[in-house]
């Protein structure tokens, strides 16, 4: 079994929780290959048997490079095929999505568009809270990651047998 993780990141955050998952799953014995959104040139479907998608929160919403790439993962090769999303966002966001009780998460919008591709979605979405536009990461949301990824190393394995 071998995946694929795709992150954006302006100030290393995203990217440090993207890492974080690859060394977890690898740590449990599952195969993933890690990218920086804008080192994506082609997405097989053929290569992989699961995505990760993590963006960080911007306006609300995915960031325009993880859009772009939302357009890449074509219904008809990933359908059926299982992902999880995940981001970074200030706390301020989750109060005010509960206050406004709108989303406001990058990543409940990418499981969103995923969804869309019927494709399967082992987990609910990954939060992770970063203090400020530059962070540095809440305390805690790394170990948080990493329980996040063994859950996942879990179902992915559940899924093969
Ligand atoms: C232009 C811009 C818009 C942002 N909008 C939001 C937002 O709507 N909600 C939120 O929680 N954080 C927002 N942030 C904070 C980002 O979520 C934060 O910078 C990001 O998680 C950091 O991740 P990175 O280090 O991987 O770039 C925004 C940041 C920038 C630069």
């Amino acid at each position: 079994m071998k995946g694929i993780i795709v992150y954006d990141t302006s100030y290393g955050n995203t990217k440090k929780i993207a890492e974080t998952i690859a060394e977890t799953l690898k740590e449990s014995g599952i195969e993933v290959d890690l990218f920086d959104v804008k080192d994506v040139k082609k997405l097989s479907a053929k290569d992989y048997n699961f995505l990760v998608l993590g963006s960080p929160t911007k306006f609300g919403t995915m960031s325009l490079a993880i859009r772009f790439f939302l357009g890449k993962v074509k219904s008809e090769e990933w359908m059926n095929k299982p992902f999880a999303a995940f981001d970074t966002e200030n706390p301020e966001n989750i109060e005010r999505a509960h206050i406004e009780n709108k989303e406001w998460s990058a990543a409940e919008k990418i499981a969103e568009r995923l969804r869309d591709k019927k494709m399967n979605q082992l987990l609910p979405v990954l939060k992770v809270l970063v203090l400020g536009q530059k962070g540095p990461l809440k305390e805690g949301e790394i170990e948080r990651t990493k329980d996040y990824a063994r859950e996942l190393a879990i179902k992915l394995k559940r899924g093969k047998d």
